[in-house]
Order: C-alpha cells, then sequence, then structure tokens
C-alpha cells in the first residue's frame, strides 16, 4: 500500500527533543555519531567490546565472497550466557527479567537467576532428548515465559530455534515445521485471547500429524486447562515432567560468531514462506546496540516491547536485546483492548514502563477510544516511546504523542525487516522528528534510494529502497535456498547492494518516508503475509479454480486481503460459500489473513507466459492508469 506522506500535518512541524531527553542521551551528536558510524568495522567492534567472548575475534568483517559476509570471525560466544548468566556475577541478580502479565491481570516475575537456573534446567533436559547442536528446535506457543526459557535453553546448548507465530494455522504450521527437519516442539494447551482460550494444542495435534521429523513434544500446561496424562501420545511429555530433577547448571555451547542462532519464516513474493537464517555474533551486536542506542537504555528502565516472539519484533526486541543489557522486559499476552482499551496504559502506570515499543496499526485502534482511556490512567513514568512494522501516519503519530507520551516522548519511527534483524533506519532519542518518517540511516547503516537501473533518485523522488553496506545483525542466507537469497535481495541492482522491497523516497533534510512495498507482500496489521500463500490457501478450496489477491487499504489494519475468484462449474459466490472461504483461509493460514472482500471474476490479468498481474488489479482497485501492459495476454 502507498501511503500519501506528502500531505502533512498542520504546519510541517519538526518535532525537537526536550532538554530531559537531551541531558539523559548516550548520543549527544546525532552527525557525529553518524560520521563515527562510517568506519563501519570501527564501529560495530566498539559495540562488541562490551559483551563477553569466549574468545575474540580475528577480523571484524569478511567482506572476500559477498554477498556471503562474516562477521566477528573466529569469535567464541554464547548468547544465552551474556543475556542471563553474566548478569548472576552483578549486582543484577535478583533483578526482575521478566515481568509476564496477561490479559486476566494475573503477572509472574522472575528475576535473572531464576531465569538462569531454568534454562538451565531446560537445556540440560533438551540434551537428554538428544538435541545437538545444530538441531532444529520450533515453538508453537503462547506469549509466556516458557517461550522465553525455551529459545534461551536452545542457544545455551547451540540448538537452532524456529519460532511458529502462535497465530498460524495448521497449513502455516506444516511447512514450517517440514522445511526446517524439527526435532523438539514446543507447544501448550492454550492462550488467552480476548477472555477465551485458544486451544494451540488441538491445532498443533491436527499438523503435527503431517511432521514427521518431530520426535518430542513438549506441553506447557499453562492455561490449566485439563489433559490427562493419558490424553498425550507416546512421543509427548509435560514441560514441567521434562524439567523435574535436572541439573542447575548447564555449561554454555562456545559458538562461533557465524554459526546458525536461529531461523525465522516470512513471507516473500511468491512461493512458499522463506527460512529467514540469523547467526549468532553480529546478531548480538546489532539487536543489543539498537535497543541501547535507539531507546537510550539506562539501568533504571522498565522496556516494554508488545510484539510477539512469533515475529522478528519479539526475537530482538523483546526477547534478546533488552536481556542482552540486562534490562527488564515486559512480556504480555492478549489483546490491546482487553478487557477494554486501557489495559496496556493500565499496565504502563502499573509497572512505571520507562520505554514501550508498539505497531502503528495498534496505534490507530486504540486512536478511536480518543482520550478517554489514555487519561484515565499515569503515564508519566513513559519516556520514549516506539513504532515498527508499517508506515506511521502523521494522524496517529499525533495521537501518540501528545496522548501516550504528553508531548514529551520522542517516537522512534523503526524501519527494518526479519531480514535485517535489527534496525536500520531510524530516529535516535535527540534527532529532530517529522511525523511519517523514520529519519535517518542509523550510524554505520548506508542506506538508498535507487530507479530501476540502481541509479541513485533525485531528492524528493521515489525510489526502491536499497542499503549498501553490509551490518552485522543481516540474515546470512535463505534456509536451504541459496538461490532465492542470491536473486531476490542481491541481484536486482548492480554492485551487491540490498534490495530491501520497500518503496521509499528522501527529503531535503535526508530523511526517509517509506511508502509500503514494492512487491506482492501484504502488510495486514503489520504482519507481512504473501500474496501467493494466500492464493494458494484459495485454490486448495474446492470450490476455487484460480484466485488472486491483493492488499485493499484499510483504517486500522493497513492493509487487508481483496481475493478475486474464478469458481468451478455450478458454484456461486453466495454467502455461504463467502463463509466457507473465510473459514478454509483461516484454517490454513491463521487469523493473521484478515479476509476485506472476495469477488467473483471469469478471468485474472496474466502475462503471455500464466503469470497473475497483481499490479493490474491494483491499479483497476485504486483507480489508476493500469501502466505498460504490454505483457498482458488478455
Ligand atoms: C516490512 C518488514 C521489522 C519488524 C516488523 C516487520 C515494513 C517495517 C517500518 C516502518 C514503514 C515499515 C516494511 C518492511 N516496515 N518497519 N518503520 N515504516 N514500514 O518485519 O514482517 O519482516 O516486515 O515491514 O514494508 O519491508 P517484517
Amino acid at each position: 500500500m502507498v501511503h500519501d506522506t506528502t500531505v502533512l500535518l498542520d504546519e510541517r512541524r519538526v518535532f525537537e527533543p526536550s532538554e530531559e531527553i537531551k541531558k539523559r542521551a548516550l548520543i549527544k551528536n546525532w552527525d557525529e555519531e553518524i560520521e563515527k558510524g562510517k568506519d563501519i568495522e570501527k564501529y560495530w567492534s566498539d559495540n562488541a567490546e562490551q559483551f563477553e567472548w569466549f574468545q575474540k575475534w580475528d577480523k571484524v568483517l569478511d567482506d572476500s565472497n559477498k554477498p556471503f559476509y562474516k562477521w566477528f570471525v573466529n569469535g567464541k560466544i554464547n548468547l544465552a550466557y551474556n543475556a542471563v548468566d553474566r548478569w548472576i556475577e552483578t549486582e543484577k541478580r535478583n533483578q526482575v527479567a521478566i515481568i509476564y502479565i496477561n490479559e486476566r491481570g494475573e503477572e509472574k516475575k522472575i528475576t535473572f537467576y531464576e531465569l538462569y537456573i531454568q534454562v538451565n534446567k531446560l537445556a540440560n533436559a533438551l540434551i537428554n532428548l538428544g538435541v545437538k547442536k545444530g538441531d532444529t528446535v520450533s515453538t508453537y506457543m503462547p506469549m509466556c515465559p516458557e517461550l522465553l526459557i525455551a529459545l534461551l535453553a536452545c542457544t545455551k546448548i547451540g540448538a537452532v530455534h524456529s519460532v511458529i507465530y502462535s497465530g498460524l494455522s495448521v497449513g502455516a504450521f506444516v511447512d514450517r515445521i517440514n522445511d526446517a527437519k524439527v526435532k523438539v516442539l514446543f507447544t501448550a494447551d492454550g492462550t488467552y485471547r480476548r477472555g477465551k482460550v485458544i486451544n494451540l494444542k488441538s491445532i498443533a495435534d491436527e499438523a503435527i500429524l503431517q511432521c514427521p521429523t518431530v520426535e518430542t513434544i513438549v506441553v506447557v500446561n499453562h492455561t490449566g486447562t485439563p489433559i490427562e496424562i493419558s490424553e498425550l501420545s507416546g512421543r509427548e511429555i509435560f514441560y514441567d515432567r521434562l524439567i523435574e530433577g535436572e541439573p542447575a547448571y548447564c555449561e554454555p555451547e562456545p559458538m562461533d560468531s557465524e554459526d546458525p542462532l536461529f531461523i525465522l519464516y516470512t513471507s516473500g513474493s511468491t512461493g512458499k514462506p522463506k527460512g529467514v537464517l540469523h547467526t549468532t555474533g553480529g546478531y548480538m551486536v546489532g539487536t543489543a546496540t539498537t535497543t541501547r542506542l535507539i531507546f537510550d537504555i539506562h539501568d533504571d528502565d522498565l522496556w516494554w516491547c508488545t510484539g510477539d516472539i512469533g515475529w522478528i519484533t519479539g526475537h530482538s526486541y523483546v526477547l534478546y536485546g533488552p536481556l542482552l543489557l540486562g534490562t527488564t522486559t515486559v512480556v504480555y499476552e492478549g489483546a490491546p483492548d482487553y478487557p477494554d482499551p486501557g489495559v496496556w496504559w493500565k499496565i504502563v502506570e502499573k509497572y512505571g514502563v520507562t520505554k514501550f515499543y508498539t505497531a502503528p496499526t495498534a496505534i490507530r485502534h486504540l486512536m478511536r477510544f480518543g482520550t478517554r482511556y489514555t487519561n484515565l490512567y499515569n503515564l508519566d513514568s513513559l519516556r520514549i516511546l516506539g513504532t515498527v512494522g508499517e508506515p506511521m501516519n502523521p494522524e496517529a503519530w499525533m495521537w501518540y504523542y501528545k496522548n501516550v507520551g504528553k508531548e514529551k516522548c520522542p517516537i522512534m519511527d523503526t524501519w527494518w525487516q526479519t531480514e535485517t534483524g535489527m534496525h536500520l533506519i531510524s530516529p535516535i532519542p535527540i534527532s529532530p522528528l517529522k511525523p511519517g518518517s523514520a529519519t535517518r540511516a542509523f550510524p554505520g547503516i548506508e542506506a538508498d534510494v535507487v530507479d530501476e537501473e540502481g541509479n541513485p533518485v533525485p531528492e524528493g523522488k521515489g525510489g526502491y529502497l536499497v542499503i549498501k553496506k553490509p551490518w552485522p545483525a543481516m540474515f546470512r542466507n535463505l534456509y536451504k535456498d541459496e538461490e532465492r537469497f542470491l536473486d531476490v535481495y542481491w541481484k536486482t541492482f548492480p554492485g551487491c547492494v540490498y534490495r530491501a522491497g520497500d518503496m521509499v523516497r528522501k527529503d531535503e533534510d535526508g530523511y526517509f518516508w517509506i511508502q509500503g512495498r514494492s512487491d506482492d507482500v501484504l502488510k495486514i496489521a503489520g504482519h507481512r503475509i504473501g500474496s501467493a500463500e494466500v492464493e494458494s490457501a484459495f485454490v486448495a478450496h474446492p470450490a476455487v479454480v484460480e484466485a488472486a489477491v491483493i492488499g485493499r487499504s484499510d483504517p486500522i489494519k493497513g492493509e487487508v486481503i481483496k481475493a478475486f475468484v474464478i469458481l468451478k462449474e455450478g458454484y456461486e459466490l453466495k454467502t455461504q460459500l463467502i463463509e466457507d472461504l473465510k473459514k478454509h483461509v483461516r484454517h490454513e493460514l491463521g487469523p493473521v489473513a484478515v479476509l476485506g472482500e472476495i469477488v467473483q471474476v471469469d478471468k485474472l490479468p496474466k502475462t503471455r507466459s500464466g503469470k497473475i498481474m497483481r499490479r493490474i488489479l491494483r491499479a483497476h482497485e485504486m483507480g489508476e492508469d493500469l501502466g505498460d501492459t504490454s505483457t498482458l495476454e488478455e
């Protein structure tokens, strides 16, 4: 979706940081820091020094085989050790690491020491299950402490984690598990959602029948839904039973900087979701540095990122980023508006959250309730706000700034992706802000706007977003699909620059204005979903011959799905079939695939080689010129 970022607010105001913000800021001069970042090797190695390396790197960056960059070459490190073990030797030992809160108002606080013990026990249990360095372990779990513990336990022993978002359903689940040849799966009896318990286990049960590589399924009894031991199949075991009697110490596996850390599946413009592969050393340095400098993390901060661990935001900024800094991280299970739309602000007040990071779609949703709920609670503890996932429209920005931040909290509009692992374009607290702009590239990052041929475009003109230099938390490959890795990201433009897949323009101050995806990837409530995946879900229904889907703009979700379907003889798109199709797509993909509209058509615009031209459908939808139709068959 292309957002009209040219219509700006009243007086195109620039928002300057307060004296208070400037006083605390870790970076006092933005230009100087960007200047420092120009020597990328020095910049990132300086930021890598704060960690405990079992063995220091010999070389910061190896770019001898582009785009297969290597960072912190021959460094040996363990991320769980740096995120947890390291703190128990300090005064943070008994400080709270995780505050888990759910929509029922229940909470659990876990100190660094407790987390350390829990991670060790589970890590030992995994070893006993036969999990070895390099094996893949998946989770299909709610946002609950055991999820974080499971991921850290994997990291501790060098197993590669592959998280499946709990809002995805059977079809999406099976693809991900089988592609990654998962050995152990963690799931839970259920998750709380708007007063109900969603039975995750039954979805997992159905899916797992098609997943032959899974040897063990660990079940967390999270909601207390009674499951009889006898109901567990031979390969299932309860989490509590699994860790019972396990030793409280586990030696951290010394990982090479370039050893795989995790795979996370994300949607591309074609085919099935791709497994984005991240490695250890660079990811650690990139996520911790951006958390620290963009959100200005001090020892007295209380961090809350509302993202789900099922997506990259949760990996980098709920789990690793904050814990690597020894910062308390809030883990919230539930919706932003249940039991009422004040639930988030109530949590901010109760715990004194200082840094709050969420998605534009949530802000647009909460904005509908005016100031009633934001005024009901004391939000004075907040210092810095953030957004991620899609373009922030200026109206929502202003609402957030005024009513949540009370005009004293700068908003960090952070642009990044599953592939980038860390923020790449973002302000820092002292930056002058323009609502709707992610401002400039982070120090050490070189971003630009280019045309089809890869030539830089003049200021103010739209083009493709590219990243011209490697960065430490960059993905290293697509799991088992190197060809696609090279084709999709590195071959479009000359000179091995990274193609992000977004359209963008740069203004007179060098500020970036992200305008939306340039490919067939949809952004529904900030969640990424490929048109092709939705289309295959449609054609798997017996009534559908062919389908094409595009994004239709939506005031709250940003985009929802508009589907064009060709039906089999004898079928008509009546209420019953529409309901059926909706149910079917939901069953295949999960609630993330929000259907806005289904229309029946006789034909779809195609190229002579038979490829659906979604561009034509989009242009038609927006009442735009159809552009170059010379390759159109009919
Ligand atoms: C796509 C990546 C990165 C964590 C969550 C999304 C869009 C992301 C912004 C922003 C405008 C944004 C882009 C990008 N996006 N942040 N601040 N302003 N658009 O990760 O699911 O991999 O999606 O999200 O279109 O390509 P993701």
